[in-house]
Order: structure tokens, then sequence, then C-alpha cells
């Protein structure tokens, strides 16, 4: 299994759409396993979603799945025999659990049950669907879909954090009213949006392979004494989806981040500081090596003069910290003589374009993503941003307000049609 991430729709409209590259392209094998949950009733239509979109399908169902659709219905629209059992001689004459692993480039487990995500986290392997994911290596896709109280359960979460460390993808489940009656999170996702995000993963261009991408993420957090400290709000969401996006382009990544509550995607390397300074030192130390920077980090732009080794005492009357300031990372990159490609970010209250302009030319960058942070459910701690990117012959695109992980997708394949002209 190769890189992890969580995915949402991208929106296909972006420069030369995915969709024509997908029509040129050969087919990708993948196997589609169903579980017992009453979502199953939609795999028809996910088997002709993903066959619309290049993949040649193969149905795997749990003893489960079929009291929800039918075996034959799924043979009718993959146009295959459908595996179910894991001793079944004639099966294994034609296709046996270990070819068909082999066969596979990506397995999708939708609807991916409570029981199943279970079983895949502790390498059971006590029917064919489970005993294929262990005997194959393609990648794992599970969408998992579930009562919403079940999803939210403590284990079904914790299950579903160990098999993103382990290199599964996750389609998260949508919202709403489920077929029991409750609403909530636990909706598996229309069958046409499951088929494009596989598109995006299986056919993404490889803009970026062998180049090695360094990306800062998250805040820095500058000690003051040793309970204090100066920070800001930066959650990391947006480094780490550009990290996620290079992944998927093909690219080695160094993650090099702050302190945040969110969980890491599989880079090559991920290494974690706290202050600007540990930043810095950790960029310099990738610089030879680095073909793409990307500073995306809210680094804490002074930092205290001294750091007290006791906790300051309370004495009620004013007291002053003298801040020094932090070194400029990025611009330390982008004013070196054998420089990366220098991809810099700026938030802004006011004056978005001209402010990002003037970061671009002095900290020597190729590429400015700016946002305006005076606008409300955007950039800092959002889940979504809208971003004005300009290049160094000032050549705007603007970026519709959208979530994280697309418009990094966005971004990464503009840095790739920038590198390869
Ligand atoms: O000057 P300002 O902090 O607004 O610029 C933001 C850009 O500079 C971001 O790309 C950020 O990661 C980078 N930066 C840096 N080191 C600093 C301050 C900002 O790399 N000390």
């Amino acid at each position: 299994m190769s890189v992890q991430f969580v995915v949402t729709p991208v929106h296909l409209s972006f420069k030369e759409s995915i969709l024509t590259k997908i029509q040129k392209l050969p087919h990708k094998n993948l196997v589609l396993g169903i579980c017992g949950g009453i979502a199953a009733y939609k795999c028809a239509d996910l088997v002709r979603r993903l066959k619309e979109q290049n993949f040649d399908v193969r149905v795997v169902m749990t003893q489960a799945a079929k009291e929800f659709i039918t075996p034959m219905t799924l043979q009718a629209v993959s146009g295959h025999p459908v595996h179910s059992e894991l001793f079944d001689a004639e099966m294994e004459a034609a296709m046996g659990h270990i070819e068909l692993g082999k066969w596979a480039d990506y397995i999708l487990i939708a609807p991916a049950t409570a029981n199943t995500i279970a079983k895949l986290v502790h390498g059971e392997a006590n029917d064919l669907l489970t005993t294929l994911v262990l005997a194959s290596q393609a990648q794992v896709i599970v969408a998992p879909a579930m009562n919403q109280q079940m999803w939210s359960n403590a284990t079904t979460q914790q299950n579903i954090k160990n098999l993103i460390q382990q290199g599964i993808i996750l389609i998260e489940p949508a919202s709403g009213v489920q077929a029991c009656g409750d609403v909530g999170v636990g909706r598996m996702p229309e069958p046409a949006d499951i088929a494009n995000m596989l598109a995006d993963i299986a056919f993404q261009p490889q803009t970026l392979k062998s180049k090695h991408i360094v990306i800062t993420a998250g805040p820095t957090v500058e000690p003051i004494d040793p309970v204090r400290f100066l920070s800001n709000h930066s959650s990391g969401k947006m480094g780490y989806a550009l990290a996620r996006a290079a992944l998927q382009a093909g690219a080695k990544v160094t993650l090099i981040s702050g302190p945040v509550n969110i969980q890491p995607p599989k880079v090559d390397t991920f290494i974690s500081v706290t202050t600007a300074s540990q930043m810095f030192d950790a960029v310099k130390q990738n610089f030879d090596q680095t073909d793409i920077f990307i500073g995306c980090a809210a680094v804490a732009d002074y930092a205290p003069d001294k750091v007290s080794e006791q906790k300051i005492k309370k004495k009620g009357e004013q007291i002053n910290l003298l801040l020094k300031p932090n070194p400029d990372i990025i611009s330390w990159v982008g004013n070196q003589k054998d420089k990366p490609f220098v991809v810099g970010f700026a938030a802004e209250s006011e004056h978005l374009q001209q402010n990002a302009i003037k970061k671009l030319k002095t900290k020597g960058l190729n590429l400015i993503c700016a946002n305006d942070i005076s606008q409300p459910g955007v950039g800092f701690n959002s889940s979504s941003n809208r971003i004005l990117m300009i290049d160094d012959n000032l050549d705007e695109t603007l970026l519709e307000t959208d979530s994280k992980d697309n418009l990094a997708k966005k971004i990464i394949f503009e840095i790739g049609s920038k590198i390869i002209n």
C-alpha cells in the first residue's frame, strides 16, 4: 500500500479537465468489496459509474451483503462472476483469491461496515474480502457507511485512525437522514461522487514524479517560560492537504510541521518541530535536496528574547516581554543562489493583492497563494479557503472558495505545470 489521505470530490473544471485525460488512459483493475449494510443497494449504480471512469470492476461480496443486493445484479452490471466464497473450488479454478489480489490495482470497500473495518485493523482473514486485502498489494480505499451512533463510537473512530495509519484511503461518510431514521454522519456518498474520487486517485497526473518537495505547515510555538508560549491559530490543514496532494502527484514529500491536532499524512519524511528556529534548522538541513519548497507554516514573527527557566511569578503589576524577530525561513530559501521553486502563503486582512505582490518580490518567491483572512469561514483553522495565486510574472489565478484538499490539488497542479514549462 502506498500513500495515505482522506479524499473529497475535486472539481474537474480547473485548467485541463482530468476527465479528458482519463479518456486517453488505459483501464485500471478494481475490486469492489461490498459489505452487509443497507447502502449496498447503491452498488449496482456504483459499478456502472466506476466502469464509466475506466475501471475494470470485479465484485467481492461478504455473506451479509447478499442480504441487501443479489450477486446476479452485480454480475450483470460488472460483466464478471461475483466472488464471495473463500473455499469455492470452481471460482478458485477461474480466478483464485490470490490471483484476484494480484490482478487488482485498487480494492474499494463500499459500503464498509464497522465489522469489516475492525477486521481490517487487526488483519483478520476469515472471509474472502478480508483475505484478499491481506493477500494484495493494491491500494485499499474504504467508504464506511453505518448508523451515525456506530460511526461516532470511539472504537470505530480509533479503528478508522488505525486504518489511515496503515495507508488505507478513507472516503468520509456523508451526513443526512439514514435508513434507520437517524440523522447524522454515516451515509455512503453518492456512487457518482465515489467514482469521481476513485478516478481522482487512480488517474491523477504524476506531475511531480521524482521531485522532492519540502512543505512547512502549522504554527510555531515560542516558549516564554516552562508553561507559557506565543503562538497562533494555524491548524496545519492547508499544509497537510498540500502534502497529500503532492504525494498523489508522485512527489517525494518532506513535511516539517509545528504542533497541530490533526493526523499527519504518510509522507516520506515527517519532521516535528516546535519553534521557528527548529523549523529553520530542518529546512536548511533539507535545502540541498529540495526541488520545490512550500512555506505554508504560520511562523511566529517574534519569539521571547529569553526563555525563563522558571515559571514567571504573578506580581500584580505590568511586566515587559522583550521579543526578538524570528528568522524569515522562506526569505532565506527564496534568496539563495541555487534556490528551488519557492511557493509562499500570505494571510492578509487588507490590500490582499498589493501585500501579496510585495511578499512575492521581497521573499524571492515563484508563486504566492494569498487569502483574505477578513472573510468569514476561510483561512486559519477553517476547512475551506479562497486563494488568489500570483506568479512571478504577476499572472493571477483566483481559486474560488473550496475545501483545502481541493485547493491543494489545484495548487500542486499549477506548480507541476510551471515546473514542466
Ligand atoms: O511575512 P508573512 O509572515 O506574512 O509571510 C508569510 C509567508 O512567509 C508564508 O509562506 C510563511 O510560511 C513564510 N514565513 C516564513 N518564516 C517566517 C515568517 C513567514 O517562512 N518567519
